[in-house]
C-alpha cells in the first residue's frame, strides 16, 4: 500500500467510495422516487471526492478500518454534495452546470433541489451515528459534533451567508480569509479530523499539528478554486468558468490578483507541510493530497 503511487491510491479510493455511496444512498426505485433519484444524481458519478480522500489519508495515520472510513467519507461527501446543490440554486450562485451535468435544480426543480440538500445532510448524520465496529461511541460522538459544527452557522452555512452578503463589496483580506475558512475550509478540516478519530488516539500535540495542517489546506482549497474559476475553462472544470467575476464575488483573485493568489496557495501548502513535520511516513498520503489540492487543474 505504502508504495502504491498516489494516482493509483486516489483512483482506488474514488472507486471504493463510488460503491459505498451507491450502497448508502436511498435506492432510486423506492418512493419517493423523484427525491431519491435526484439525491443520487447530485452525489454519484462525478466530483473529485477530495473530502473522502482526506478521510482515508487521515485514517491511514491512525490505522483506521477501511469500511468505517468509507462510511465517514460518505457522510462528508453527502454534506458536500448538498452544499453544491444549494450553492447552485438561483437564490445563491445561479449556476446551470455542475460536475459536467445540468445542476440539480435544472435537471429536476427548485423544490426538489432544496429537499435533496435537506435529505443528503440528514442522511450524512444518520450514517455517522450508526455503530462502527472498533470505534468507541465517544469518538463517534466527537465526529458527529465535528461535522455538525463544520456544516453549520460557524462553518459552511455561515460562510455561504457571508459570501452572499459580500457580493460587490471590497472585503479586507482578513474578512475574505474568514469567509473562505468557513464556507470551504471547515468541511475540508472536518474531513481530516473525522478520519483521525477513527483509529488510535492521537496525542494532544499530534491533534494540534493535524488541525494546523487541515486548516491550511482547507483555505488553500478555496484559494485554488478562485484561481481556477478565473483561469480554467468550463469544459475542464465541469462548471461554468468566470462565474465569480460575473457574479461580482470577492475572491483572492479579485482582491490580490492572480500571481499573488498563486503565491498565497503555495505559502499555505508549505505551511501545511510544515505542520506535519513531527510525523513519520504515515502522513505521506496527506502530504500528497496537499500537493494535489494546490496543483490540480479542475
Ligand atoms: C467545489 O468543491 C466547491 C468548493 C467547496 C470550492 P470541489 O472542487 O471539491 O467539487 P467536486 O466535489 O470535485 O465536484
Ligand atoms: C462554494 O464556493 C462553497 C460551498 C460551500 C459550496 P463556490 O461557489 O466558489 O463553489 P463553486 O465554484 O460553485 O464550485
Ligand atoms: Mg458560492
Ligand atoms: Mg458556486
Ligand atoms: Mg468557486
Amino acid at each position: 500500500m505504502a508504495n502504491e503511487t498516489f494516482i493509483g491510491w486516489m483512483t482506488s479510493i474514488q472507486q471504493y467510495m463510488e460503491q459505498a455511496l451507491e450502497k448508502l444512498l436511498p435506492a432510486a426505485g423506492c418512493a419517493p422516487q423523484r427525491l431519491h433519484e435526484a439525491m443520487r444524481y447530485a452525489t454519484l458519478e462525478g466530483g473529485k471526492r477530495v473530502r473522502p480522500l482526506l478521510v482515508f489519508a487521515a485514517g491511514e495515520l491512525v490505522g483506521a478500518e477501511r469500511d468505517n472510513l468509507a462510511r465517514i467519507g460518505a457522510a462528508l461527501e453527502m454534506v458536500h454534495a448538498y452544499s453544491l446543490v444549494h450553492d447552485d440554486m438561483p437564490c445563491m450562485d445561479n449556476d446551470v452546470l455542475r460536475r459536467g451535468k445540468p445542476t440539480c435544480h435544472i435537471a429536476y426543480d427548485d423544490a426538489t433541489a432544496l429537499l435533496v440538500g435537506d435529505a443528503l445532510q440528514t442522511r450524512a448524520f444518520e450514517l455517522l451515528s450508526q455503530p462502527m465496529p472498533g470505534i468507541a461511541p465517544a469518538s463517534q460522538l466527537e465526529m458527529v459534533r465535528t461535522l455538525a459544527h463544520a456544516a453549520g452557522h460557524a462553518g459552511m452555512a455561515g460562510g455561504q451567508a457571508i459570501d452572499l452578503a459580500s457580493v460587490g463589496l471590497p472585503l479586507t483580506l482578513p474578512e475574505l480569509e474568514f469567509m473562505h475558512m468557513l464556507k470551504t475550509g471547515a468541511l475540508i478540516r472536518a474531513s481530516v479530523l473525522a478520519g483521525s478519530m477513527a483509529g488510535r488516539e492521537l496525542s494532544g500535540a499530534e491533534k494540534e499539528a493535524l488541525d494546523a495542517f487541515a486548516k491550511r489546506i482547507g483555505l488553500a482549497f478555496q484559494v485554488v478554486d478562485d484561481i481556477l474559476d478565473c483561469e480554467a475553462d468550463t469544459a475542464t472544470l465541469g462548471k461554468t468558468a468566470g462565474k465569480d467575476a460575473a457574479n461580482d464575488k470577492p475572491t483572492y483573485v479579485s482582491l490580490m490578483g492572480l500571481a499573488e493568489a498563486k503565491r498565497m496557495a503555495k505559502d499555505l501548502h508549505d505551511q501545511a507541510f510544515a505542520a506535519l513535520q513531527g510525523f513519520g511516513p504515515q502522513t505521506d498520503r496527506l502530504k500528497q493530497l496537499a500537493d494535489y489540492i494546490v496543483a490540480r487543474s479542475f
